[in-house]
């Protein structure tokens, strides 16, 4: 679980938080709203933004009736100019801000390198944003997964990201369990299969990730190479936060060299406009010359790795799947043919459902069991054994079939559709 740290009045965040982060520690540092001036320029310069692209008159009512509400006055399909507002607002604070988080924070910190362009990330409710998918899909293909979509598990040194970076998420607005962070704590050492997006292989199973209720101010620290994630979100609010990565002495790219990263003593000096230089000068940046200049020229269409097939644990017999009881234990969620899975209730309770999220295809084998909901790993999104649902009213229901404990077996009939019951 993460540890929680409070900035208080009298004293910054305990010493030595940078080596326990990149030891897998997660911390949520609270306060910072009030403790940390620098914050509210951040609000200020988000607030330029969104009056530059929306009008003043939707930046007012973000300022005095919360961020939380933006897409009641903003169109979904506005979304995308506006996260570039913002974008231009706040990219010119991020050493300032960096700067002095880190004095105050970790005083005991090395030279500070950061990432040059902060990520904004606007997440409306997935019901509004669904119909804007194409709009969004190219944003996402210009300024990566996660700032207006929900980005599935990954480790950001999998993609084009140093493997001894910090993430520093700010909430600028309220964040919510249900339109939040994930990150995979219990997977932090874990060796995983990856595609070339940077996203986890399908095959891969994790284990339910940590979610944060978040105040603005408050940010959730974390090594980029810990699992993470964007929940769908599945509730009225939007949630709005900025978030930095950075390291301590020179970033260390595993795979592809592509962000820029400066030098934070060389900004603002005569020598700050060579700063990204150090960061650049080292053989990573060499080897992945040519692929950036081709992702400039023609940014490719990703190629997925082929990772092991899924699990399936069902014998299948005259129209029927067959599993022994004890290869479904009470909480577990497995797969049992190409096209459905198994989640253990209860002692008594099992219920057969097909695997793919109808999302964007998680597969429910590699989920969990959550107050009785089966949760799809990629976007943490809970579906009601009972009704197949989800809170997201746009999606499809996933399809139950019948499933039943005969003795010491389940057995799933895919041919009977099971009905809704409503739960009121
Ligand atoms: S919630 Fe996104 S794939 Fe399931
Ligand atoms: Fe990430």
């Amino acid at each position: 679980m993460a540890t929680e740290i409070q900035f208080g009045d009298d004293r910054s965040p305990d010493a030595g938080l940078v080596d326990r982060a990149l030891n897998g520690e997660v911390f949520v540092i609270r306060g910072a709203y009030n403790r940390f001036q620098l914050f509210k320029t951040l609000i200020t310069a988000s607030l330029d933004g969104i009056g530059k692209s929306a009008g003043e008159n939707v930046a007012r009512r973000a300022e005095s009736e919360g961020f939380e509400r933006i897409h009641e006055w903003v169109a979904p399909a506005d979304i995308p100019a506006m996260t570039d507002a913002v974008y231009d607002s706040v990219k010119p604070l991020a050493s300032g801000f960096l700067t002095a988080f880190v004095q105050q924070a970790f005083p005991e910190a090395k030279t500070l390198y950061y990432e040059e362009t902060p990520n904004v990330r606007f997440h409306i409710p997935y019901d509004l944003a669904r119909a804007q998918k194409d709009s969004y899909k190219s944003f996402s293909k210009d300024h990566g997964e996660g700032k207006i979509t929900a980005h599935g598990p990954h480790r950001d040194s999998w993609l084009d990201c140093p493997s001894n970076g910090i993430n520093l998420w700010f909430a600028v607005g309220p964040v919510r369990k249900g339109n939040g962070l994930t990150i995979y704590e219990t997977d932090y050492q874990g060796d995983f299969v990856y595609k070339n997006s940077g996203d986890i292989s399908d095959g891969e199973k994790l284990h339910r990730p940590t979610t944060f209720d978040l105040e603005p101010g408050d940010c959730v620290l974390f090594h980029t190479d810990q699992i993470h994630g964007s929940e769908l979100n599945r509730i009225n609010e939007t949630r709005f936060v900025i978030s930095f990565r950075m390291s301590f002495g020179k970033p260390v790219f595993p795979n592809r060299h592509y962000h820029k990263y400066v030098n934070a003593d060389m900004v603002g000096t005569p020598l700050g406009f060579m700063a990204s230089l150090p960061a650049a000068m080292q053989a990573s940046f060499i080897r992945t010359l040519p692929w950036r200049l081709s992702e400039k020229l023609s940014p490719r269409p990703k190629k997925d790795i082929v990772a092991a097939p899924p699990e399936t644990i069902g014998i299948e017999r005259d129209g029927k799947i067959y599993i022994p009881i004890e290869a479904a234990p009470v909480g577990a969620v497995r797969g049992v043919s190409a096209a459905y899975c198994v989640a253990r209730i209860s002692d008594k309770e099992a219920v057969a459902l097909s695997r793919r999220c109808p999302h964007s295809g998680g597969d429910f084998a590699n989920g969990w069991i959550h107050d009785g909901a089966v949760v799809c790993p990629w976007h943490n999104l809970p579906f009601d054994t009972k009704t197949g649902r989800s809170p997201c009213k746009t999606l499809a229901q996933v399809r139950r079939v019948r499933c039943d404990i005969v003795g010491s077996e389940i057995v799933i009939d895919p041919t009977v559709k099971e009905a809704v019951v409503e739960t009121g």
